[in-house]
């Protein structure tokens, strides 16, 4: 993960400075900013903690990279990555995002705005693009006004969406997408289970499976298993009720974004060449796939894994493309505006959200 670059363009600039540095680089570069531009409130994190830690403070404008967009966001999604970056927990995380204090000083991975202005060498977007983006790969930032990304960690914004909705999108649809068809390798006909299929990654994996040709049952508490069947379950499980684990049934592919059941468990309810992937819900239980993945893991047989998201705009634009044709849709929970993100994080780490928490930042428009 390259979790630098914020930090390292994030400065407070007084208005004339920040006119000078934008001036002065020519080239294509929009935009001369306005005074609205040059300035921007962002929610601010110096030191790790919970939510409270977040305050709305008003910084400079990110600075543009030759390769970079500038986005004006006006939404964005909180994602439990946030949450880990927030508190610096699990504590190995602290080795890519700062020891003692956060090298990133604003949250914010899934992205959905509008593009100011562009560096040198972009060419596939210009000013006034609507895009969506996934930057945990690339800085996050995306709870401010503006936030400046590489143009790979974006793609047009899907249309007939609104800004709320493509920013409910990136992050957990692509981590879905790279967990069923690049890491188990789902084959249409294949039944397939999903556990924490009411969460954020969860709802995107039950859509994206049905999409690719599965047959798909949905693990969740009773709450949810309306809205999980409505997204396209054919079978349902109340966790509350019933453990997956002991009916009897096989599965080709068990994607967990819970973890509620021991590797031994899970074991038990995998076809002998099904594939268990663990997309998260315990940091123990990721060391343990890890380390035993490999072990447990038969040649030819079942297969243990966990993987690491990587945002592609490979898998941005196969996923505008099953939200264009309506094969899947996001499911926005709650939105907060910005300076209230502390509070939509808060309700994240409660655990028991359904669908996205979205951050708005400008009225809904669907471009
Ligand atoms: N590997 C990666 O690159 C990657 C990428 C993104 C996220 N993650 C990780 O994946 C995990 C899930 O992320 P998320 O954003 O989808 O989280 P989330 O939105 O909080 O969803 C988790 C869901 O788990 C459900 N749940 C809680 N207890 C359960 C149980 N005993 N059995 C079954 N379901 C249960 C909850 O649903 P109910 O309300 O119905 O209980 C909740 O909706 C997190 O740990 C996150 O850090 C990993």
């Amino acid at each position: 993960m390259e979790q630098t670059h914020l930090a390292g363009r994030l400065r407070r600039v007084t208005l004339a400075q920040r006119r000078l540095e934008i001036y002065g680089r020519g080239g294509d570069t929009p935009a001369t900013p306005s005074e609205k531009e040059a300035l921007m409130k962002a929610m601010l994190y110096t030191t790790y903690g919970s939510p409270d830690v977040l305050k709305l403070k008003e910084v400079g404008t990110p600075t543009l990279g030759e390769q970079d967009v500038l986005i004006r966001v006006h939404a964005a999604a909180a994602n439990a990555g946030d949450l880990h970056l927030l508190s610096g927990t699990p504590l190995m995380i602290r080795l890519v995002a700062g020891l003692l204090k956060p090298k990133h000083q604003i949250l914010g991975a899934d992205v959905a705005g509008q593009v100011t202005a562009v560096g040198r060498a972009v060419t596939q977007f210009r000013p006034g693009d609507a895009v969506f983006g996934d930057l945990s790969a690339s800085g996050y930032g995306a709870f401010a006004e503006y936030v400046a990304a590489p143009a790979h960690a974006v793609a047009l914004k899907p249309a007939g969406l609104t800004f709320e909705e493509a920013a409910a999108v990136p992050s957990a649809a692509l981590t879905a997408l790279q967990g069923l068809r690049d890491e188990a390798r789902l084959q249409p006909g294949q039944r397939v289970l999903v556990n924490g299929a009411s969460g954020n990654v969860g709802t995107f994996a039950v859509q994206i499976a049905k999409a690719l040709g599965a047959e798909v049952t949905a693990v969740c508490s009773t709450r949810n298993l309306d809205r999980v069947r409505s997204l396209g379950a054919d079978h349902v499980i109340d966790y509350t009720q019933e453990d997956f684990t002991r009916r009897g049934q096989q599965y080709d592919i068990i994607l967990d974004a819970a973890a509620s059941r021991s590797l031994a468990d899970v074991q038990r309810a995998l076809t002998p060449r099904g594939a268990y992937i663990l997309v998260g819900g315990s940091g123990d239980r990721f060391l343990q796939v890890m380390l035993l993945g490999p072990w447990r893991s038969k040649k030819g047989g079942q297969r243990f894994g966990t993987f690491v998201k990587k945002p592609t705009q490979e898998k941005l634009a196969f996923v505008k493309d099953l939200l264009e044709t309506s094969r899947i849709a996001p499911v926005v929970d709650r939105c907060y505006p910005l300076h209230e993100a502390a509070e939509a994080l808060r309700y994240l780490k409660a655990g028991h959200t359904t669908g996205k928490v979205v951050i708005t930042l400008s009225q809904d428009k669907r471009t």
